[in-house]
């Protein structure tokens, strides 16, 4: 379609859908054709993914977004999303992505605990998704339209109706919106895609941010702040010659699929790091708290500060110290050298680096993908073991302090003896007869079968997931923050034939673990057990697997959270629900 074809084609879909506001994504992305035809950057100029320059650009901290104003004394935001171009790396043409605010990743959210605010989410995407749609995937089946968004705050606790439930999605042209009491421990929240069928193409294209929520608790610990607080949104990426993103899932044994089919994991070649691939941060010989997120769609992250020069030297690691998990603050800092985020969890991490000025620090990576991948099946590819450097050669500002980590912060742990139900989960695959996937089950249910967990609000209950497949599984809870009690083997053939035998000792979280999580990973073999205090709101919530490959085909379900009843004898009990 040459530009004049298209303006027509423009007027066409401007004319038959005139709410549409996607006309501009569109223009801008003929501005770029045009410039690219009158002597702007030439193709030619632009490099490959196998040619870029390692750490040639700084990383970008995405902006923060204001509120436009005040109703009932509540802050408003308005957040839209759009198509637009952005360059990953500078020597990249732009790449088309779809965006809040028209920026990847989107703007940070800073809230204060106890203070509400509202979100108006907008859809300006355009009709045509950026990538192929798997039509034999739930909810995605036709005819539900190929764009279609619901934005979810994960890690928040919010009435149902803000939630972002996967079915409650909305169309371009259309708008939701949502309430965030922000009445919870200050921590690393961040908002991302759920749309039903789509939630791994949605947030592959670009769709999720950070959400910081603060209060009192930190503000006294007089952590690293301002250009010593630094976000890290951790993604992998495969991007083509011309720049494109794309979005190609394969089998675990990295058998290729064909385009458009689903795939039990994407796993990308490229790192990208805040929407910059391998980008480095010059910093000052002193501490820096960095509020890392795994958000990759599949890919698990075993992270560490390297000073050699290149990652098959042998390793020369900073020690760091865990502060914060997904949900708050942890009873206690963690020492430690190294960190294993599946997709969706959050570390708060405290960083000195005042021994090593002069230092080239480089962020490595070497979990393996998919994980945590036994087999030799995966030596086709290829490993990204590296993120980012840090380059301590920045002047030490003024205001220099002594190293000080948070001493105990006030913690309230649950106790097994609270819990009045245990859940069992049982986590397995489905397999063609050349042992591919063909999906991923909760009890051998999917997402549409019927309610079977329903829940008293305010009740604690003990959740086990067990894990009988060759992944492991970050499992997630929508509305609450849990504690992970242990994870133990568990009798494989035995369980084959129904039975949960648990052998091999109990293993207790590790001391980076012993906090509040919305997501914990659960090796193959093994049963986490987690406790949880179903607290906020009753309604309709869900929990699945973060693998964003694994929730969308079919490891999820949903949860009711029902109120306590209480008779006249004084006794107290849930109420049916069916
Ligand atoms: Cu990150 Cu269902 O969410
Ligand atoms: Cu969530
Ligand atoms: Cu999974």
């Amino acid at each position: 379609m040459d530009v004049r074809d298209r303006r027509d084609f423009l007027k066409l879909c401007v004319a038959s859908v005139p709410a549409l506001a996607f006309a501009r994504s569109l223009d801008a992305e003929q501005a770029l054709g045009a410039e690219a035809k009158s002597g702007g950057p030439t193709p030619q100029a632009f490099r490959t993914p196998a040619t870029l320059d390692r750490y040639a650009d700084p990383l970008p901290i995405p902006k923060r977004i204001l509120p436009h104003g005040t109703r009932n004394g509540i802050s408003q935001y308005s957040v839209r999303m759009t198509e637009f171009k952005q360059q990953l790396h500078s020597q990249l043409p732009p790449t088309r992505l779809w965006g809040y605010e028209g920026q990847y990743p989107g703007p940070i959210f800073e809230a204060q605990r106890g203070t509400p605010i509202e979100v108006q989410w907008e859809n300006h995407l355009p009709t045509t998704h950026i990538f192929a749609i798997d039509p034999h995937i739930h909810g995605a089946m036709p005819p539900a339209p190929q764009v279609r968004t619901v934005p979810h705050l994960h890690g928040s606790r919010t009435r149902s109706e803000s939630d972002g439930l996967p079915e409650k999605w909305f169309i371009p042209g259309q708008s939701a919106l949502y309430q965030y009491p922000n009445d919870q421990l200050a921590t690393t929240l961040w908002y991302h895609d759920h749309a039903m069928g789509i939630t791994r193409l949605n947030v592959y294209a670009g769709l999720s941010g950070f959400f910081l929520l603060r209060d009192e608790v930190e503000r006294k610990m007089g952590l690293p702040s301002g250009d010593h607080e630094i976000p890290l949104l951790l993604q992998d990426r495969t991007i083509d010659d011309q720049g494109k993103l794309v979005y190609a899932p394969t089998h675990e044994d990295a058998v290729p699929l064909p385009p458009g089919v689903w795939g039990p994991e994407f796993l990308g070649e490229i790192p990208v790091v805040n929407g910059r691939i391998f980008p480095y941060l010059d910093v000052e010989p002193t501490q820096y708290r960095l509020r890392v997120l795994n958000g990759s769609n599949s890919r698990f992250v075993s992270l560490f500060f390297n000073r050699s020069k290149s990652p098959t030297d042998i390793p020369s690691l900073i020690s760091f110290h865990q502060i914060g998990t997904d949900g708050g603050f942890l009873p206690k800092p963690a020492a430690m050298n190294k960190l294993l985020l599946g997709p969706a969890e959050r570390a708060d991490l405290i960083i000195d680096f005042s021994e090593f000025q002069g230092s080239v620090v480089t962020l490595t990576n070497d979990a393996a993908a998919p994980y945590p991948g036994w087999t030799a099946l995966h030596e086709d590819r290829p490993p990204l073991n590296e993120f980012m450097q840090f380059r301590v050669v920045l002047p030490a500002s003024a205001k220099e302090r002594s190293l000080s980590l948070p001493a105990a912060v006030p913690f309230s742990r649950l106790e097994e003896n609270q819990s009045i139900a245990t859940r069992d989960f049982i986590l397995s695959e489905r397999m063609d007869d050349q042992g591919h996937s063909l999906g991923v089950r909760i009890n051998g249910k999917g997402y549409d079968d019927p309610v079977t967990e329903t829940v008293t609000l305010g009740s604690v209950e003990k959740w086990r997931f067990i894990n009988t497949t060759d992944d492991a599984h970050p499992m997630h809870l929508h509305l609450v923050q849990f504690q992970i009690l242990h994870r133990q083997g568990f009798n494989i053939p035995a369980m084959q034939s129904g039975k949960l035998e648990l052998v091999g000792k109990l293993r207790m979280p590790a001391d980076n673990e012993a906090g509040w999580k919305d997501t914990a990973v659960v090796n193959p073999g093994d049963v986490l057990t987690i406790l949880v205090r179903f607290e906020g709101y009753t309604g309709r919530y869900v929990f699945h697997c973060h693998m964003l490959e694994h929730e969308d085909n079919d490891m999820m379900r949903p949860y009711e959270v029902v109120p306590v009843v209480v008779r006249r004898d004084g006794t107290a009990t849930a109420p049916k629900v069916d």
